[in-house]
Parts: C-alpha cells; structure tokens; sequence
C-alpha cells in the first residue's frame, strides 16, 4: 500500500513485502516537527546516526551514543503514525557480539518504540543479525559504504567497484540469508546496486546507488539544505532552506537593531480585550 493511503504504519514484514512493488520511500528524520512532515509521504523514517553529523556538530558518526539515539528516537516517535520508525545502533552498541547488539537493541526499541533497528556490515556481522532476528528483533542492514567504519574504508569513498564488488555481493547475500528484512545499499556502483537487488529476496535500500533497487533514503537536512558543510554527489537538494533561514535570521537581526520589530501587531495593551475579541 502506498505511503499516502496508509492510516497505520506497517512493520517489518509489510516493509519487507514491497519487494519489487512501488519503490519505498524514507527519509531520516530527528525531531517531532520533522517527523510530522514526512509522515503521510514515508513508509519508514530512520533516526540514522547521522544525527551526531547532521544536528550535534560531530566530524563523524562515531562520537554518537544510545542516550544520544534514545532521546532523538523517543522524539521523532512522537512525530509519526503512518510511517515506521527505524533506528540506528550506534557505533559501539554492536559490534562485540549477538549479546551486546541484543541487549542495545532490545533497548532501543524499548525506550523509542521503534519497529526495528538498523545497523551497519555484511557477513561480519551475519551471525549477530540472525540472533536478533529469532529473538524478535527486526533487523535492517546497511552495507556497501558504513560509515561507522570510515577509518578502516579510509573515508566516504564509493565501495564494490572492480575486484571489490563480489565482496560487496556476498554482504548483500549474507544478511539477506541471515535474516534481515531489508538492506541499505549506500554509495555502491549503479550496475552493482541493480545485480544486488535482482538477486536477493529483500527490499534494497539506495542512497548513492541505483533509481533501480526497491527504495530510496536520503539524509532530510541534506535535501532540505538545511546541512551545508558538504554536499555528496548523490544528494539531489529538493530545497535551499539553509539559506533561507540565514536571510530570516539576518533579517530579524537587523530589525531588533532598528527597532522596528516589534510592531504594533506584536505588543499588548493595557486593557484586557473585551470577550471574544483577540488578544
Ligand atoms: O545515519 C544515517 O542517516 C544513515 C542513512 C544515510 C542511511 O544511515
């Protein structure tokens, strides 16, 4: 069912069910205002940990906690109702082994209400999501560029060209036979992205990857231009919204400074309104 018509948001397995139907749509989302926005278009919203990049001012996403994913999750849940929520483990929260993801992932969902968690590695980390996966927890998976790992990749750099796309491949196999109900493909080659999606049986995600897999994200203040440090190449900006805050601001600025805000419209009087009127 598409986004627009849904009256209640669809878990793992109907997320899952979209394979090869109309393209999933998703955008991040961190905020309660945010999250009310996109709601009637989304059929997920990740709270990615780009927020440590997006909102905290983070050079990476590796200085980002799960108090950190908590208060965000707990806020964008308050944002939603037709859209499934999502959220990202951390990095640390995962990595050393099925008990640990487990219990952080019980409490990610626990504490935000998320219907799944994501979190990043191909057959790494295969293991670790088919135990959370029996255990009841959905689990998404992010592969290609992770960029938890961006020291050992040695940057933000495109991932499965030439001799490295079999092991890009075997990523996408090994968490779809482990379990996952859908994979973020980030920063692959297009053709790559495509031989990914015809092959596995789970909806692929793309951010950087191809028009062709079965959904697509992107990082909201990315597309809104609200995040101006740097622009990746596969980021389309829908909006130029960084800059039209700026001209507000200056604006409110420089009228503070004249004294021409506030006006009349903004200030009260002495005498209450009579009944009915506006304040
Ligand atoms: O953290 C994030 O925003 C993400 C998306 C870019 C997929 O992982």
């Amino acid at each position: 069912m598409s986004a627009t018509a849904r009256k209640t948001a669809p878990n793992a397995q109907d997320i899952r069910a979209q394979k090869g139907g109309v393209p999933l749509v998703s955008l991040t989302a961190y905020t309660t205002p945010m999250a009310r926005l996109m709601d009637g278009h989304c059929d997920f919203v990740l709270v990615g940990d780009s927020v440590g990049m997006v909102l905290h001012g983070l050079s990476s996403t590796l200085g980002v906690t799960m108090e950190m994913m908590i208060l965000h999750g707990q806020a964008v849940a308050r944002g939603l109702e037709r859209a499934m929520l999502v959220i990202d483990m951390p990095f640390g929260s995962y990595e050393e082994g099925p008990a640990q993801a487990f219990r952080n992932a019980a409490r990610l969902m626990a504490e935000t209400g998320a219907g799944a968690v994501k979190l990043e590695g191909g057959v790494e980390m295969d293991e670790t999501i088919r135990f959370l996966v029996k255990r009841g927890i959905p689990v998404m998976a992010h592969i290609g560029l992770t960029p938890q790992s961006i020291n050992t990749l040695g940057g933000y750099k495109v991932q499965g060209r030439d001799d490295q796309a079999q092991a890009v491949l075997a990523d996408a196999h090994a968490v779809a036979d482990a379990g996952a109900f859908s994979v973020v493909l980030e920063k692959v080659p297009a053709t790559l992205a495509d031989r990914i999606t015809a092959e596995v049986a789970i909806p692929t995600i793309g951010i950087g990857a191809s028009a062709g897999c079965d959904g697509q994200i992107l990082v909201v203040d990315d597309m809104l231009g609200f995040f101006t440090a740097f622009k990746p190449k596969f980021v389309k900006r829908y909006a130029d919204l960084g800059p039209m805050a700026e001209a507000a601001i200056a604006e409110y600025a420089a009228e503070v400074r004249a004294r021409s805000f506030p006006a009349a419209e903004h200030v009260f009087g002495d005498q209450a309104p009579a009944k009915g009127a506006k304040t």
